[in-house]
């Protein structure tokens, strides 16, 4: 059985993502926040209720530190990571001109530090072991920008930049790398976006819809699977039709 690690895998997406891959047959370790500790661990019933193999366990990805001591802790107790989706994500939105540097740091940490933090320390053992997936989540506004989200959509290019570099690193020992670009997806994120914006995005979707935190969770779970055995430093657009490239 392959071991999953899902950073903000108890959030909107990420906990689809994580019911789907223990469905696929994995054990599933969520990362969620420590002050979502309790949010989170509401969940573990429904899902092993379902005989999903999920457990949660609680850091600071966007912290080198904390992220540090939890990944040694789960060595020490045997645990062998083979799958890494690094989900975690948040928007501070604002145009630039009003863009605090709190702001800037905040994003630039969770979304793309938390990739450094996390798939740094496993990496070497996926390799060792001549088997591993990583997912990297990005966003179809890390691909053609977006107003008031210079901090979001650099973070996110710079997600399909890791990518990129890292399956070129490990992609002679049967790890893959590649990355999920979601559009707008039915999440609190997108919620947070006035109603006036959000109808216009939606315009502009081909799909006419949102998508759903499965339409990502099936797309990752594909990726994470023998049968994506040659794919390798791609990014997967799951997003309606928003944005097309060649
Ligand atoms: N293009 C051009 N001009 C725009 C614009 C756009 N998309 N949006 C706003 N403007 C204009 C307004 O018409 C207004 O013009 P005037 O000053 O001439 O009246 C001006 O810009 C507003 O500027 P403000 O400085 O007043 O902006 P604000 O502080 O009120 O709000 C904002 C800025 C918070 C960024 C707001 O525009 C917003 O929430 N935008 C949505 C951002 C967005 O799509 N976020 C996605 C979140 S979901 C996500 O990120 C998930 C994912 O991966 C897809």
């Amino acid at each position: 059985m392959r071991t999953a690690l899902v950073t903000g895998g108890t959030g909107a997406i990420g906990r689809a993502v994580s019911a789907a891959l223990a469905a696929a047959g994995a054990k599933v370790i969520a990362v969620c926040l420590p002050s979502d500790r309790a949010s989170a661990e509401a969940l573990l019933p429904a899902w092993h209720g379902q005989g999903l193999a999920i457990s949660i366990t609680a850091f600071d990805v966007s912290n080198a530190e904390d992220t540090s001591a939890a990944l040694s802790a789960m060595a020490a107790q045997g645990a062998a990571i083979d799958i890494v989706v690094n989900c975690a994500g948040i928007t501070r939105d604002a145009p630039l001109r009003k863009m605090s540097a709190h702001k800037w740091q905040q994003v630039l940490r969770v979304n793309l530090d938390s990739l450094f933090n996390v798939t740094q320390p496993l990496i070497d053992a996926m390799c060792q072991r001549g088997w591993g997936r990583v997912v990297n989540i990005s966003s179809v506004n890390g691909q053609k920008g977006q107003f008031g989200q210079t901090n979001y959509s650099a973070s996110k290019a710079g997600v399909h930049g890791f990518t990129m570099a890292l399956a070129q690193e490990v992609a002679r020992k049967g790890v893959t790398v590649n990355t999920v670009a979601p559009g707008y997806i039915d999440s609190p994120m997108i919620d947070a976006v006035p109603e006036a914006i959000r109808s216009e995005i939606l315009k502009g979707i081909p799909a006419a819809r949102y998508g759903s935190p499965a339409d990502i969770a099936a797309a990752v779970t594909f990726l994470c699977s023998g049968a994506a055995s040659y794919i390798t430093g791609a990014q997967l657009p799951v997003n309606g039709g928003l944005y097309m490239s060649a």
